[in-house]
């Protein structure tokens, strides 16, 4: 479709403000908290040592990351994705250890994070960040009380030490950040242990095609069947896509083009296909050489 004419539909219009809208903006930013008039207090945690976590914890309003996910589809989910990526890591040849640090990035408030009990080891040190404020604050409120969660911003920076995380996972973050993604990927290398590992899911071209049959019930598979420009797109020859506008991007990635991105200094060292609803996980390690 021609620029000019997808202009003129309701989504290129839309597309357009937005872009007006940003394009002078810093982009450095987060979701602070949705405060109404003062004064304001962070009450205190009532959560007791050592609780908090898998089902024993209180559910999120779906305002604070729970979006399109029933309560038992949202325990559910996280207990599976957790126990998936436990499994995978394992496989790919990961020595979960005593001690370990472990950064959930993206954790909104904490759908995954809740299920970390189940790492096979006896001590860690957990961390959960997030740009969205309101859902960190709900996490550090209501799981854990031995986990520690802070908000981050979307520029690629995070306050570890260099080679001090020895498993960073994110679960549909990298589907949602674009023009920075390649400086997080650095960044996550420069915080990974020499043995340290990351999970992160990302979308890729295997989803579109999930999106023509068994997900064709999701908002993007809608989106890709009503917009004849993103469908043009998704099925062009690309090594990133990006549906979705500044605001909320959707990123998609050719496979081969992203094992290619990470390297030299991380390498892929596994792959798992439908790992997080329909997005794949790609277990990543420090290259030998870096
Ligand atoms: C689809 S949600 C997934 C949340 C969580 N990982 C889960 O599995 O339930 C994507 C999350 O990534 C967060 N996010 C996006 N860009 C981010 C960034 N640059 N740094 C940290 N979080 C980010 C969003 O705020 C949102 O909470």
């Amino acid at each position: 479709m021609a620029r000019r004419d997808r202009l003129l539909t309701p989504l290129g219009l839309k597309e357009w403000w937005y872009h007006q809208l940003h394009k002078w903006v810093p982009v450095t930013k987060y979701a602070p908290y949705g405060r109404g008039p003062g004064p304001h207090t962070t009450p205190r945690s009532t959560v007791p040592p050592g609780g908090g976590n898998g089902r024993e914890a209180p559910i999120p309003a779906k305002s604070l990351g729970r979006p399109g996910l029933d309560e038992q589809e949202y325990l559910d989910s996280g207990e599976e994705q957790i126990r998936l990526m436990i499994g995978e890591l394992e496989k790919a040849g990961y020595s979960f250890r005593d001690g370990m640090r472990v950064l959930e990035f993206g954790c909104s408030s904490g759908r995954m994070t809740r299920w970390l009990h189940l790492l096979p080891v006896e001590q860690k040190e957990v961390y959960g960040c997030d740009i969205f404020a309101d859902a960190v604050r709900w996490a550090s409120l209501n799981l854990n009380p031995d986990y520690r969660f802070f908000t981050n911003t979307t520029m690629p920076h995070l306050p570890f030490a260099d080679g001090s995380v020895d498993l960073v996972y994110a679960g549909s973050v990298f589907s949602h950040i674009y023009e920075l993604a390649d400086a997080w990927l650095l960044e996550i290398h420069r915080m990974l242990s020499e043995q340290g590992v990351a999970y992160l899911t990302i979308r890729e071209k295997y989803e579109i095609e999930l999106f023509e049959g068994k997900r064709s019930h999701t908002m993007i598979a809608k989106w890709l069947r009503e917009d004849p420009a993103s469908r043009e797109a998704a099925h062009s020859d690309f090594s990133a896509m990006e549906l979705g506008g500044f605001r909320n991007p959707n990123v998609f990635y050719d496979l081969d083009d992203f094992t290619r991105r990470v390297q030299p200094h991380l390498e892929v060292r596994g792959v798992v296909r439908e790992a997080f609803f329909g997005q794949t996980a790609v277990i990543l390690g420090r290259a030998r050489r870096s």
